[in-house]
């Protein structure tokens, strides 16, 4: 019988870690990563105290968005493996105790996908209706249809001289967006769902998933004056997304996901990639909880490591997600800046953030590499093989193109300003494995796809595991001390007030277990300085800390160094 003690579903109280295939480990010696070579690291995984892997997507493709572009929604890319090694790989997973969930790109597919090349190759195809196409603006016909932008900018409508229309994608010309208004294509993406769920899969993180829908009557979106979403609205770069992202069909979309979902025992979940404001991320869950499991919030990608903002987040994301509904922790991914190099390369910083990301209330995604401290590795734009960022480069047919060193200095600015590449290829680059050329990713002498950062040398697993207080040690403290304490993965959330301490953040978590309520205290100190805290618990015992060895209670006091997070439990 179920008790009242274990009635969270798996996937509330789990951690998650994202591999990016291409770059976790290569077994085969073509400098590219593949499926065994993540199976040869699996005991690593499981031993760092990770339960749940997000693979982005393996499937067969042309490989210009590097996977994000699908040719074969139901066929590995040769380079990564094949279905028998996908289904070693899962067996394996499960086989340590641990859950595997795939990216799935459900909004667009690659161009060279056979449906897409059926589908532009007249207008009276079978599969023309599979992707959303539309005469130009009359009269003449020779303007886009709206004017939608893309969210990698500019409008989104591309011209085919052959069938003179315009074809709609969200994101790049090579993703043409799906027409989810044909019942076929709809059936068609559920179904692929439901392989790779009987496959054992156990559940799913979605690509875009705001981006499914747009208006039926294609009527142009809002200009606003605002560059960026306001706290409660999306809006992008002077524009309004009204009738190209969020629309009430993708969110009720997300119901029929999750009952697709919910066919399968045991528990499936799914994590959506959407942008915005809390309440509209909030939406995608359902009013009664009945739509994503998780979505999330990339508010924390660029928080910065200041008590007074750490407490407004925490608080703001606590509120908006009140149980049932349960918030993420993402601080990094694939497309985004390394967290190290936002917080200036310090590893006492990280480590703190690795206490806040790991106490906090709410799942936690751990992108491949963040437990040893890489970093972002600072490479030309001219070389990119990034596709976002040729875009603007080298850009198709249509668009003006901005010379490489405009771009540059704009790539310069933005990473000064607010931390960010346009390259993604500088967060990309190879895991560190150990210090032999190539840092282990792949044989000595091959080439990898991508250069290793130079710090790997001190920046590796293999080091890094001798270390006690090394980032990665650290990692594996909290991972294994979440893990086992209900009071942190499951408890509720309560912010405390740190009186004149201001540096200081603090919250309690509390849950019922076997013995009577579980409670946790977690003290993290955002200051150079250290710091004594009264400790509020009766028989309290340190849990964890980021120190490797931290100072015993002292009567009534906690003592922390500077930038460290500590956690008392009773
Ligand atoms: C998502 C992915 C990104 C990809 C894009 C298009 O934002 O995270 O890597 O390029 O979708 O699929
Ligand atoms: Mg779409």
């Amino acid at each position: 019988m179920a008790s009242e003690l274990d009635q969270d579903p798996w996937w509330k109280r789990t951690t998650v870690y994202q591999i990016y295939p291409r770059s976790f480990c290569d077994s085969d010696g073509d400098g590219i990563g593949d499926l065994e070579g993540i199976i040869s690291k699996l005991d690593y995984l499981d031993d760092l105290g990770v339960e749940t892997l997000w693979l982005s997507p393996p499937y067969k493709s042309p490989q210009k968005d590097f996977g994000y572009d699908i040719s074969d929604y139901r066929d590995i890319a040769p380079e990564y493996g094949s279905l028998a090694t996908m289904d070693k790989l899962i067996e394996e997973v499960h086989d340590r105790e641990m859950k595997i969930v795939l990216d799935m790109v459900l909004n667009h597919t690659s161009d060279q996908h056979p449906w897409f090349i059926e589908s532009k190759s007249s207008k009276y195809n079978d599969r023309r209706d599979w992707y959303i196409w539309r005469d130009g603006k009359k009269p003449g016909g020779k303007k886009p249809p709206t004017n939608w932008n893309a969210v990698t900018s500019g409008n989104g409508w591309h011209y085919d001289p052959a069938t003179d229309q315009w074809f709609w994608s969200q994101f790049l010309a090579i993703q043409p967006d799906l027409n989810y208004r044909n019942p076929e294509v709809k059936k068609e993406m559920l179904d692929v769902c439901r392989f790779w769920l009987d496959k054992g899969v156990d559940g799913f993180r979605l690509d875009m998933i705001s981006s499914i829908y747009e208006d039926v009557q294609f009527r142009d979106n809002p200009s606003t004056w605002r560059l960026l979403p306001s706290k409660t609205e999306n809006a992008m770069l002077f524009q309004k997304p009204l009738h190209t992202l969020d629309h009430p069909d993708t969110l009720a979309f997300m119901q029929e996901l999750r009952s697709v979902l919910d066919e399968y025992q045991p528990a499936r979940f799914m994590v959506g990639e959407v942008s915005g404001p809390l309440p509209v991320l909030k939406n995608y869950l359902g009013d009664k909880a009945e739509g994503l499991n998780l979505v999330f919030i990339f508010q924390a990608l660029g928080l910065k490591l200041e008590s007074g903002r750490v407490r407004r987040f925490l608080k703001d994301v606590d509120e908006t997600f009140p149980d049932p509904f349960m918030p993420t922790l993402v601080f990094s991914n694939h497309d985004r800046m390394r967290r190290i190099s936002r917080l200036g390369g310090s590893i006492e910083k990280a480590k703190l953030n690795v206490a806040l990301q790991l106490t906090a209330r709410g799942v936690p995604f751990i992108y491949q590499g963040e437990e040893i401290g890489m970093e972002q590795h600072k490479l030309p734009l001219k070389d990119t093989l990034d596709v976002t960022p040729k875009k603007f480069i080298k850009p198709p047919a249509g668009y003006g193109r901005v010379p490489v060193w405009l771009a540059q200095g704009i790539n310069n600015i933005a990473r000064a300003v607010i931390g960010e590449s346009i390259n993604r290829d500088e967060c990309r680059t190879p895991m560190q494995w150990d210090t032999t050329p190539n840092a282990g990713f792949c044989p000595p002498g091959v080439k990898p796809w991508l250069p290793v950062t130079p710090s790997y040398e001190e920046r590796n697993v293999a080091v890094e595991s001798t270390q006690p207080d090394s980032l990665l040690s650290c990692y594996q403290r909290f991972l294994h001390a979440r893990e086992v304490s209900p009071a942190l993965n499951s408890g509720t959330f309560e912010l405390l007030d740190p009186g004149n301490a201001k540096q200081l953040v603090m919250y309690a978590r509390r849950a019922p277990t076997e013995e009577g309520l579980q409670e946790t205290i977690t003290i993290l100190n955002f200051s150079d300085k250290p710091a004594k805290v009264l400790n509020m618990l009766d028989d309290a015992r340190v849990l964890v800390s980021t120190r490797a060895s931290y100072e015993p209670l002292r009567g009534n006091l906690i003592l922390l160094a500077p930038w460290e997070g500590i956690v008392v439990s009773k």
